[in-house]
């Protein structure tokens, strides 16, 4: 059982960075295979909605994401983790989920899959930001544990691995998700 943890931060060593690789420790110690993909310097365009989306069997786009959508699919799990920029989002992480339409246009490929969020921010916007990477995994036919999220109040690069409240809810969210994915599995 395999658990795929995406940072959608452009910064290197980051807070959802830290934050992300806390809950694959989680579901590493319910007995996950975990791999960890950071957006950080990654070339990933925007969808374009192309109408013969799907039909190739692969996207027309040809940047990062190519490497990023066999490892969507061969994961039975997947943490997706973002900073909160002005109150949602960044534009690497939206990009990943828009760009997803391949994968429902090859024929659902995300359906069944088990899903968790980490929202990480200095001040607001958690609350918005996790709803709206929740709906995106509902859209897509994913499952979600009883708490998908965990949200972090941090915002100097780093300051995650010091908050100890940050650290402890991410780790039990990779638990969650592992665990439900093992039960989803069986
Ligand atoms: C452009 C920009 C906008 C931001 N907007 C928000 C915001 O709306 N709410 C918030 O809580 N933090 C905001 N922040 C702070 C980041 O979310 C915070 O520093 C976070 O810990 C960064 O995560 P990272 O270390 O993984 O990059 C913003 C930071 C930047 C650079």
């Amino acid at each position: 059982m395999k658990v795929l943890g995406i940072s959608g931060s452009p910064r290197k060593d980051g807070n959802t960075e830290v934050l992300i690789m806390e809950a694959l420790e989680g579901a590493k110690a319910k007995g996950a295979n975990v791999e960890f993909v950071s957006l950080a310097g990654k070339d990933i365009k925007g969808c374009v909605a192309h109408p013969t989306c799907g039909q190739a069997g692969k996207c027309l786009i040809d940047d990062d994401m190519t490497d990023i959508y066999p490892k969507m699919m061969e994961a039975d799990a997947i943490i997706i983790g973002t900073p909160i920029y002005f109150g949602n989002m960044t534009s690497q992480t939206k990009a990943l989920l828009d760009r997803t339409y391949l994968l429902s246009k090859m024929g659902r490929k995300l359906e069944g899959k088990v899903g968790g969020v980490i929202a990480v921010g200095g001040r607001a916007g958690h609350e918005l930001t996790t709803a709206c990477l929740m709906d995106f995994m509902t859209l897509q036919g994913f499952v979600l544990p009883a708490g998908a999220f965990a949200h972090s109040m941090v915002r100097e690069i780093g300051a995650a691995r010091s908050d100890e409240k940050s650290m402890k809810a991410a780790r039990a969210l990779g638990e969650r998700v592992a665990s439900l994915a093992i039960k989803v599995r069986t």
